[in-house]
């Protein structure tokens, strides 16, 4: 495998609207320990439900494969997600690997709760952060929306070794859903202050075909800034313009605030991010409807600079850009579940 700085600057991009590729976010599994409503439904996702055969995965190798074919055209970024990837046991291998790639920026979503266990060995692997799903510090809100038997401590658990570990800046997410844990945004907020974690709120997204989404149940950006700034005063902006969240610092210096609007105000303009599924196909937005397989390629013996041309070709044809269109009401259907395309 070529290490990232002695490969040739053969970059992906522009797409049509002019975004170069420069974030990879890889679903290593489409399963998960919890069940939160917004992202698989119990009633869709429950006993009955198939996930991907493990053959149909791609294996630890592959993705770091792939991961050096991304790199090489410009990605320097690369985010596990999933599913929730700490049940992947060879997750601390595919670190290892994209590490040796050397990617300055290597990131790992997750819900917390078997961050414990596996956060000191995730650093020495070559990780460098994490972000921790956090929708609610109320041990029955969390209960609600992450429907599983794990509790509470075990995320903030969790949290607290990834912290030992030094993956920092270790962020928060939270999904903010009318009427269900709104009220508890402020704890929330106050124990982000307190313990030096960036918290970004989320709007709740249409993402996938199965958690009933209804713009009533969105709480915007805007409205949870004026709630929160009422009680923190929050200064300007200062984000970087292809970050995904807008992030406020607090006036008293205690850290800052991210809020990230795909529903009030897309931020389909500046999007740099492909994303690639379990199964090894490349989707270029996170509502799409299709994705190019680079699995059969890839198991067929494709060499990297073919892999790469597979790569670029379609990057340099894509005009995505879902969330301005639902903005728009041209909204499309039968779209890939988040747990399986990476969220
Ligand atoms: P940083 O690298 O720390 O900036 O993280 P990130 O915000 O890119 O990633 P994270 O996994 O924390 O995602 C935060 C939220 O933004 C999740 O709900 C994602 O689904 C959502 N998100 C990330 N990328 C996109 C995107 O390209 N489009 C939309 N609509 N939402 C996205
Ligand atoms: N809307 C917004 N964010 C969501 N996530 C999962 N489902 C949704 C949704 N429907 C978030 C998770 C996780 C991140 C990767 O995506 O909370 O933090
Ligand atoms: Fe699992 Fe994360 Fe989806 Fe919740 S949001 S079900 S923790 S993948
Ligand atoms: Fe990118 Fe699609 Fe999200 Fe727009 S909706 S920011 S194009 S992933």
């Amino acid at each position: 495998m070529t290490a990232v700085s002695a490969l040739p600057a053969v970059l992906a991009g522009p797409d049509r609207l002019d975004r170069s590729l420069r974030d990879v976010r890889i679903s290593v599994t489409d399963r998960c320990n919890f069940r939160c409503p917004y992202c698989m439904p119990k009633a869709r996702f429950g006993p009955g439900h198939r996930f991907l055969p493990r053959a149909e995965a791609l294996d630890a190798r592959e993705i770091i494969r792939l991961a050096g074919v991304f790199a090489s055209l410009g990605a320097t970024k690369i985010r596990l997600t999933g599913g929730e990837p700490l049940l992947r046991t060879d997750l601390v291998a595919i670190v290892e690997g994209i590490a040796r790639l050397g990617v300055p920026d290597i990131a790992l979503t997750t819900n917390g709760a078997l961050l414990r266990r596996w956060a000191g060995r995730l650093r020495d692997a070559g990780l460098h952060r994490v972000t921790v799903s956090l929708d609610s510090l109320d041990p029955a809100v969390f209960s609600a929306m992450s429907d599983s038997r794990i509790g509470l401590s075990e995320v903030l658990d969790g949290i607290a070794a990834a912290r030992d570990a030094g993956l920092e800046p270790i962020k928060l997410n939270c999904v903010v859903q009318r009427g269900v844990n709104e009220d508890g945004l402020l704890d929330l907020v106050g124990f982000a202050r307190r313990e030096g974690l960036r918290l970004r709120c989320i709007e709740y997204m249409d993402v996938g075909a199965t958690n009933g989404w209804r713009l009533a149940d969105v709480v915007s950006g805007e409205e949870i800034l004026e709630r929160v700034g009422r009680v923190y005063p929050l200064l300007e902006e200062s984000s970087a313009p292809t970050a995904v969240a807008r992030t406020y610092r607090f006036a008293d210096g205690a850290g800052d605030l991210g809020v990230i609007t795909s529903v009030s105000h897309p931020f389909c303009g500046d999007c740099t991010r492909a994303r690639l599924s379990v199964d090894g196909k490349l989707y270029t937005c996170l509502f799409a409807t299709s994705g190019i397989d680079l699995r059969e390629p890839l198991r067929s013996g494709a060499d990297d600079d073919t892999l790469r041309r597979i790569v670029a070709d379609r990057w340099k044809r894509r005009d995505d850009r879902y969330s301005e269109l639902r903005g728009l009401g041209i909204a499309q259907g039968d779209r890939i579940e988040m747990s399986y395309i990476g969220g």
